[in-house]
């Protein structure tokens, strides 16, 4: 009988041998389990690696037998499985395991009669996902713009899997950058208490004042004023405050809802008064140490590292009080069990005393998780940092605009704009610009730098968002060509059983069952590239079968004169699968392109 989660085949084989290998060996603790996916059908779908290391071990305390019949011996006690059709002992001792057709049915049946795929079993958690995190009056960068790509797809899986995430932004709304903001709002728009200030650039005004504040010594002394008054919370100030902060957030806003992201902004100064009370229980626990007028907290490697910096020489907070504040909260009042932290790499260091000072203060246990997900910075194709031609950051919304424009410049090349509508070709091209973007994001290694290459990203061939989106249009058109209607196919799935007989279906049906397993090695470690080699693994196995199995025969009239059903189920149940990927990886798919 199936459950309604889609079976993890890793964690079914690992349980099975390691019973086996416990009944063989019962005096071996903890026996190692190695299971890996075999790279050639011919030595079975899966591997099982124990014999060698096992044999090693028992030689160790004196038992001396070969790894091949160790390898036998571990087969003789595998249990009767529903998913195994044969074991072949090879080589040194390698144990072949080979899938059976029936139960993959069975798997893909179950998937079609829902209609969805169902994820994989995992205990429920209560996970923080830090990330976009932009700064009020600066730009939001590329940098922020691969946090908000990860961080979101990271969110979108965590969620499939049935957690319960709570998508946080990090602003950067606090600190004595405001001071000057405010002071120059003030003489900008002397009217701001009464009448909204129209800022529309505010990175220019940000320059503005910062010019102002470097050249004008009388300009500086009342901008430092402002600090002290805005962290007194003087209303006027406070009012200058939320103006600015408004400002950038509609900014911000704006990239989110083209990029369909979703996140609540939870910046630095919600966490301000949290911080008076942390400090204070730091204090209480004595781990503040004097350090030329400020106050730091050492991590638990103090010969090492560098401490944080709770309170600064003239008595103000800092980044790191606000993250101690924050995981605090996150911990206590959010009830997290898990805190993600998406940011780049150059601040891995930052994390680790977040996290070692958080233990040491007794606010994160063993109960609950870190982790810190980093990635390497962006790249222009001079492989020099990303700026403009003349040196300027480059501004998120111009591209995004160019993404649109490229890509439809690559539908007309095609001459896709004679044959789709005018609303079909609008969501080509966002789907095609936004998804190459994310896709050209998440597909590389997170850890390694990457180059921002529009040539490259909107390549139709090759593991490319552009490849796969035609992979799944040319998918959804099989069914349009058989002339068969959605209905139609769900009545079949009662009827008909899909067809795994010829060597590229069941290939095709095997890279489908991977499915939870990838999901779950990367819930592991967070890295979202094998989600997308998977995708590009998913339109090889399909363009594979789809040459080499007749689905639909037409006459030289174009009639239709055949359609082989199970296939049809077939290429069905890989849409399912394929589409729950996209959406995983916050990829919009359109059904023609
Ligand atoms: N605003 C920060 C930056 O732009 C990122 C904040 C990340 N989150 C955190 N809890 N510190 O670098």
């Amino acid at each position: 009988k199936m459950d309604s989660h889609t079976i993890s085949i890793y964690d079914q084989l690992m349980e099975l041998l390691l019973k086996a290998i416990n009944k063989a060996y019962p005096d071996v603790v903890d026996p190692p389990v190695i299971i890996t996916l075999s790279n050639n059908s011919k030595f079975g779908d899966y591997q099982c690696n124990s014999a060698m290391p096992l044999s090693k071990l028992l030689a160790s305390k004196g038992t001396k037998v070969s790894p091949r019949d160790v390898a036998n011996k571990i087969v003789e006690n595998i249990a009767e499985s529903p998913i195994i059709e044969k074991l072949e002992i090879a080589g040194p001792g390698f144990i072949n395991i080979f899938l059976k057709r029936e139960f993959a049915l069975n798997i893909l049946m179950s998937l079609l009669k829902a209609g969805k795929v169902s994820p994989p079993s995992v205990k429920k958690q209560r996970i923080v996902v830090d990330f976009s995190s932009p700064n009020v009056a600066k730009e939001m960068h590329v940098g922020h713009l691969r946090s908000t790509i990860i961080g979101d797809s990271i969110s979108r899986l965590l969620e499939y899997l049935g957690h319960d995430v709570l998508r946080l932004s990090h602003l950067g709304d606090w600190g004595t950058q405001f001071g000057m903001l405010i002071a120059h709002l003030q003489d900008k728009f002397p009217n701001y208490l009464v009448t909204s200030p129209p800022i529309s650039d505010l990175q220019s005004f940000y320059k503005e004042s910062k010019k102002r504040f470097d050249e004008d010594e009388a300009f500086k002394k009342r901008a430092y004023d402002c600090v002290v008054k805005l962290q007194s919370h003087e209303p006027d100030i406070m009012k200058a405050w939320h103006l600015i902060c408004d400002v950038s957030r509609k900014e911000f806003e704006k990239i989110y809802e083209r990029l369909d992201i979703k996140v609540i902004d939870r910046g630095e100064s919600f966490y301000q008064k949290y911080m008076e009370q942390i400090i204070k229980e730091l204090d209480e626990k004595n781990l503040l140490e004097e350090d030329e007028g400020r106050k730091i907290m050492w991590g638990d490697k103090k010969d090492v590292g560098i401490p944080l910096t709770i309170i600064k020489s003239d008595g103000g907070f800092t980044y790191d009080t606000s993250d101690m504040a924050c995981i605090q909260h996150r911990i206590n009042v959010e009830k997290s069990d898990w805190i993600i932290y998406v940011t780049d790499a150059g601040q891995s260091m930052h994390f680790q005393l977040i996290e070692s000072c958080a233990k040491r203060a007794g606010i994160l246990t063993d109960k609950q998780k870190l982790s810190h997900v980093p990635f390497g910075v962006v790249l222009g194709e001079d492989k020099k940092k990303f700026k403009t031609r003349s040196g300027d950051t480059i501004k998120l919304v111009e591209l995004l605009d160019e993404g649109l424009n490229r890509a439809l410049n690559k539908l007309k090349e095609k001459g896709r704009d004679k044959e789709l509508t005018e609303e079909e070709l609008n969501a080509a091209k966002e789907a095609i610009a936004y998804g190459c973007i994310k896709y050209a994001d998440l597909s590389h290694n997170r850890n390694h730098e990457y180059i921002f290459s529009f040539d490259k990203m909107l390549d139709d061939k090759g593991n490319t968002a552009v490849y796969l989106l035609y992979t799944l249009t040319r998918i959804r058109s099989i069914a349009r060509i058989a002339n068969l209607t959605p209905e139609q196919i769900k009545a079949a799935v009662e009827t008909t059983s899909i067809s795994l007989e010829h060597e590229k279906e069941w290939k095709l049906a095997k890279v489908l069952l991977k499915f939870p397993d990838v999901l779950l090695k990367i819930m592991k470690d967070l890295y979202l590239h094998p989600l997308c080699e998977y995708c590009y693994e998913i339109s090889c196995a399909f363009s594979e079968f789809y040459d080499n199995c007749y689905c639909v025969e037409k006459n030289k009239n174009g009639e239709t004169i055949k359609v082989n059903m199970g296939r049809i189920l077939l290429i069905e149940a890989t849409a399912i699968i394929f589409e729950q990927c996209f959406d995983i990886l916050g990829i919009k798919t359109v059904n023609r392109m």
